[in-house]
This record gives C-alpha cells, structure tokens and sequence, in this order.
C-alpha cells in the first residue's frame, strides 16, 4: 500500500510542475506538503483512522484542479479513478477514496462522514491558513484592486472554517490563525486593550 501511494505522489508531484497549472511553483511546497505533515498529526488524535486512506487523499483530492482546471472537480472523480486502478490499486478500494473525495468537495454533512473525510476536509480548510496561500491570491490577481482582494480573501476563509472545518481539536488549534487573518483582510477591532 505505502509503495502504491508513493507512486501516486510522485505522479501529482510531476504533474504539479506542469507550468500550465496556474499554481505550480508552489503548490507541492505550500499546500500538498503543508497538508500531509497536518493531516499526519491529526491522525494521531484518532487511533480508529486509516491513515493510508488519508493520505492518499492528500495526494489524490487536488488531483482535478492540477491536471484540468477549468473542469476539476469531475476530472478527480474521473482521471483520478483510472489513475489510481492504472498504478495497482484495487478498484473497490479505488472507488471508495474516490467516493470520499466527492464527498468532501460537495461540502455538505462532512460530520457525519467517515473520520478520514473529516480529518481531510478539516486539515485542508485550516491548511490554507499556513504559509503564503493567502497572499499568493493577491501575487495571481494583480490586477484586482486591494479592497477586491481582501474580500476574496475573507470570503475563502469564512467558507472553508464554516463548511470544511468539522473537527473541533483543528478549530481550536487554528482559531488565532484565522482570526488573524480576518483582521487582516479589514476586520479591524475597535479596541486592542
Ligand atoms: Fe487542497
């Protein structure tokens, strides 16, 4: 199994470095990276986890947006599939990593999921409050106007803490981040003291 995803990582790595994928200078270092060292940790807190289903999602969930961005979400469900069957991975066990993919992007009910989409869809909400994700929005969109890129900002942040952060041990660990960010993006507070 860990052989099997290593293969599959090594593969998005390469496609990641496709220079037509919009973010490929840093996607690998400062979200994939970022993303599996979390999931990896939170993985901990819960013994019952499968973590090598988790962090084939790491790899996997993303995969749409590298290779076909104007289509992603359906190009994960569907390249991603034949991808992982292609590498060596049984296709009932394919399908269900899949499976959970779809339900992590359609966002919806992520609670009552399986631990594993929960741990991912968690840790990719948060993940994005690490590092430079934020300001490389403003690095791609240069001719947007600050205020413009303020409000996109707060808009991505508000809705991966509202629908993809389910886990309570990652909202507490990540509660100042965002809210720091908040404040940056124009939630100035009336009072510091
Ligand atoms: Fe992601």
């Amino acid at each position: 199994m860990k052989e099997l995803i290593q293969k599959f990582k090594e593969h998005v790595i390469e496609k990641c470095s496709n220079p037509e994928f919009i973010h490929n200078k840093w996607f690998v270092k400062y979200h994939l990276e970022i993303l599996e060292n979390l999931t990896m940790e939170v993985c901990d807190f819960y013994p019952e986890c499968d973590r090598d289903i988790v962090s084939l999602m790491v790899w996997l969930h993303d995969y749409g947006k590298i290779i076909n961005f104007n289509n992603q979400y359906e190009e994960t469900l569907t390249s991603g599939l034949k991808k992982l069957i292609e590498i060596g991975f049984e296709k009932q066990f394919s399908e269900k990593v899949i499976n959970y993919v779809n339900i992590m992007d359609k966002k919806v009910d992520i609670e009552k999921s399986s631990i594993e989409v929960q741990i991912m869809s968690s840790c990719d909400g948060v993940s994005h409050l690490v590092g430079p994700f934020f300001n490389l929005w403003w690095h791609e969109n240069p001719n947007k106007t600050f205020e413009e890129l303020m409000k996109d900002n707060v808009k991505k942040a508000m809705k991966d803490w509202n629908k993809k952060v389910v886990l309570p041990i990652v909202k507490e660990k990540f509660q100042v981040r965002y809210d720091i960010l908040l404040e940056k993006c124009g939630k100035i507070p009336d009072k510091f003291f």
